[in-house]
C-alpha cells in the first residue's frame, strides 16, 4: 500500500546544510520553486541539530564555516557553539524561502530510475505513520551527510548497564551529569570538546581513548560590536575576509603530500602540536596526546580547553581498553574496574557502509556499478554513469580535512545547477556521466591518494580494505576551477 504524489521536477534528500544550500540555489540561480526536501528527523538542520552534546562546536572560523551567498556579520565568536550554526541555517532556510520546501519526519527509502518516462521513482516513509509515498521526479539529489549514523557500543554487556548511555550525536537533555561518574569513548573532535564542557559538573571522567590525537591551539575570539558593525556596513570587508581566511587555510593542505615539501611542513607541525602538548597537558598523559602517525592523516584536533581540563583532579585519561560493561561499572584490559553512571559515546561515525539505495539504468545497482570501479566512488564525487539526473552532495572524496564542508557542498551545487539547468528549462530529459570519463577519473584520483598520507593511520577516511572513499586528494583551488568550468565533454544529455 502506498500514496502517490503528484510529479515534482526536483527532489532532495536530508535538511542539513547540503539540502538548504542547494534549495536556495535552485531558487537564486534557476528561479525553481518547484522541488522538495525530505528530511528523516523530526527537525532540520543536520548535523547541526543533531550534535547537541555539551561543548559542540565549530572548529572552522565562522567567517569560512557559512554559505558564500549568505554571509552572517552576527556570528559572536570565531569558533560560535552549536546552537548558533544551527541558528544560522534556520535564518539562512526562512530568508531563502527553503524552510517552506522542507518536508520533516519523511524518511528516504530507495528510488528507481524509470527509463521510459526519464524519472526517478522515489520512495519515503512517514517516520511517524508508516505510510509509504511514491513520487517521480526529473532530478534526485542527495544530501544525506556523512556523518549521521553513530557508530554503535559494542562492548559486550551494554544491555546490561542501569544507567544512560548515548552517543554524542544522539545526545539526550535528560541525561544527568551532576555528581556523576561519567565514561567517555573517544577522543575525535567530539571527545576533545565534551570533555572540558562537562568536568566541573561531574564527580569524575574516566575517558578511554584508542590512538592518540594531533591537538593545536585554538583562539576563540569574540567579535566585538564594532566589528559585527563593520562587517554589516563596510562593503566587501567579509568577502574579503572570507577569501583570506579560506587562503591560509588552504594553506595547511600541503601537509597530506608525501614528497619533501610535505615531510617539513608535517615536522613543523608535529613539532608545534607536540610543544602545545608539553605546555598544556599533564606530564604523565604526554604519550597519549603525542602521535607517532603522519600529521594530517587523521582529522586534527582544535583545543577548546581540553589539554588544560586533564591537569583536574576529576579527569582521568587511559587506553586501557573496556572489554566489558557491567551495571554500574567498566571492566579494563588491564582488569581494572571503573565506576560508571553515565557512558558517552564519542566514538565516531559509520562511514564505511556508505550505501544509496539507489537502483539506476539497467537494474544497476551502486554495489554492482562500484564494483566496477574498484570501490565506492563518484565522477567529481557527485555523479556515477549508471545513474542517470541523480547527485550526490558531499558525496565520495568531497571530504577535506583542512577547511570547510561547505565549501565543498558550495562547489558541488554549482556544478549540479550548470548540469541540470538544461533538463529543468526542459530543452533535455537526461543527463548522465560517461563511463570512460568516469572511470578515467577514478583511476586518477585513487592513484594520487596513493601519494598523500591518509595511508599512514586507522580512521573513518576508509573503508576495510583501504580503499580511499574519503578524502579529496587535490587543493580546493583545482575543487573550485573543476566545478566552476567542468570538461562538458564528460556529460551526455539526451530528450
Ligand atoms: C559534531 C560535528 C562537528 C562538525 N564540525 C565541522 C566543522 O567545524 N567544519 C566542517 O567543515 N565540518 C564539520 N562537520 C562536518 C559536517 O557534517 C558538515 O560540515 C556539514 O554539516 C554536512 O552537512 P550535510 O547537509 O551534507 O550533512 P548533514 O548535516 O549530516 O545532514 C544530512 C541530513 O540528511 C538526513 N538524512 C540522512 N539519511 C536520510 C534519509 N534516508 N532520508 C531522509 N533524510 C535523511 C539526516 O537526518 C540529516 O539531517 C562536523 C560534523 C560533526 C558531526
Ligand atoms: N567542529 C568540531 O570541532 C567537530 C566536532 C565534532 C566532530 N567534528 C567532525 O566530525 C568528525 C567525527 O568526529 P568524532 O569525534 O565524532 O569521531 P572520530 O573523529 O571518528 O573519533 C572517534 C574516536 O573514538 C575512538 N574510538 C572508537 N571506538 C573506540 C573504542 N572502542 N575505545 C576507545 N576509543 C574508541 C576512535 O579511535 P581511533 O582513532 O583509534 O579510531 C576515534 O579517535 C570529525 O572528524 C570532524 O570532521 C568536528
Ligand atoms: C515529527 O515527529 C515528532 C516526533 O518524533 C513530532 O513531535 C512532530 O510533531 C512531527 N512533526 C511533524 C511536522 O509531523
Ligand atoms: C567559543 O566561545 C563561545 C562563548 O564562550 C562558546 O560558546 C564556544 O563553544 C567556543 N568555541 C569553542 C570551539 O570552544
Ligand atoms: C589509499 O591511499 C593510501 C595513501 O593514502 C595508499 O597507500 C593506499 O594504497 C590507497 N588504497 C587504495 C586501495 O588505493
Amino acid at each position: 500500500m502506498h500514496t502517490q504524489l503528484p510529479h515534482i521536477p526536483v527532489i532532495v534528500i536530508g535538511a542539513g546544510f547540503s539540502g538548504v544550500a542547494m534549495g536556495a540555489q535552485l531558487k537564486r540561480k534557476l528561479g525553481l520553486h518547484d522541488y522538495v526536501i525530505y528530511e528523516r528527523s523530526p527537525d532540520f538542520g543536520g548535523t547541526w541539530w543533531a550534535n547537541v552534546y555539551p561543548g559542540c562546536a565549530v572548529d572552522i572560523p565562522s567567517i569560512f564555516y557559512s554559505l558564500s551567498f549568505a554571509p552572517n556579520p552576527d556570528f559572536s565568536q570565531l569558533f560560535p557553539d552549536q546552537s548558533e550554526i544551527l541558528r544560522y541555517i534556520k535564518d539562512v532556510a526562512k530568508k531563502f524561502d527553503v524552510d517552506t520546501h522542507i518536508r520533516v519526519n519523511m524518511s528516504w527509502d530507495d528510488a528507481t530510475w524509470e527509463e521510459a518516462t526519464k524519472t526517478w521513482s522515489v520512495r519515503l516513509r512517514d517516520t511517524q505513520t508508516g505510510e509509504i509515498f511514491l513520487q517521480e521526479c526529473n532530478i534526485l539529489i542527495s544530501g544525506v551527510g556523512g556523518l549521521v549514523n553513530p557508530n554503535p557500543c559494542t562492548i559486550p554487556g551494554a544491555d546490561t548497564f542501569e544507567g544512560a548511555i548515548a552517543h554524542t550525536a544522539r545526545w539526550r537533555k535528560d541525561i544527568v551529569l551532576e555528581n556523576k561518574n561519567v565514561i567517555v569513548i573517544g577522543n575525535g573532535c567530539s571527545g576533545s570538546q565534551v570533555v572540558p564542557a562537562i568536568a566541573d559538573k561531574v564527580k569524575n571522567i574516566y575517558q578511554f581513548v584508542r590512538s592518540p590525537q594531533f591537538y593545536f591551539p585554538q583562539n576563540n575570539i569574540t567579535i566585538h560590536p564594532s566589528v559585527k558593525w563593520a562587517f554589516r556596513y563596510v562593503p566587501f570587508l567579509m568577502v574579503f575576509l572570507r577569501y583570506a581566511m579560506f587562503n591560509f587555510m588552504e594553506y595547511w593542505f600541503i601537509q597530506f603530500y608525501t614528497n619533501d615539501r610535505g615531510n617539513r611542513h608535517r615536522l613543523m607541525k608535529k613539532k608545534l602540536s607536540d610543544n602545545y602538548v608539553e605546555k598544556t597537558a599533564p606530564k604523565e598523559y604526554w604519550d597519549l596526546l603525542k602521535p607517532t602517525y603522519k600529521v594530517g592523516c587523521k582529522r586534527r584536533v582544535f583545543d577548546s580547553g581540553y589539554l588544560r581540563s586533564l591537569h583536574r583532579d576529576n579527569v582521568h585519561l587511559t587506553n586501557d581498553a573496556i572489554v566489558m560493561i557491567q551495571p554500574t561499572e567498566v571492566i579494563t584490559e588491564s582488569g581494572k574496574h571503573y565506576p560508571a553512571d553515565v557512558i558517552i559515546l564519542a566514538n565516531g561515525f559509520a562511514m564505511a557502509d556508505y550505501s544509496l539505495n539507489v537502483v539506476g539504468r539497467d537494474g544497476v545497482t551502486p554495489q554492482m556499478h562500484w564494483q566496477k570501479m574498484g570501490g565506492i566512488s563518484a565522477y567529481k564525487s557527485t555523479a556515477c554513469s549508471a545513474f542517470p539526473n541523480f547527485f550526490i552532495l558531499l558525496g565520495p572524496n568531497a571530504a577535506t580535512g583542512h577547511t570547510s564542508a561547505l565549501f565543498s557542498i558550495e562547489n558541488t551545487i554549482n556544478l549540479i545547477i550548470k548540469l541540470a539547468r538544461p533538463i529543468l528549462q526542459k530543452k533535455q530529459a537526461e543527463v548522465v556521466v560517461k563511463f570512460d570519463h568516469e572511470k578515467d577519473y577514478c583511476v586518477k584520483q585513487q592513484a594520487a591518494l596513493q601519494n598523500r598520507v591518509w595511508a599512514d593511520c586507522r580512521s573513518y577516511y576508509k573503508d576495510e580494505k583501504g580503499w580511499n572513499f574519503t578524502m579529496y586528494p587535490w587543493s580546493s583551488y583545482t575543487m573550485w576551477w573543476e566545478s566552476r568550468f567542468p570538461d562538458m565533454n564528460a556529460w551526455a544529455y539526451s530528450k
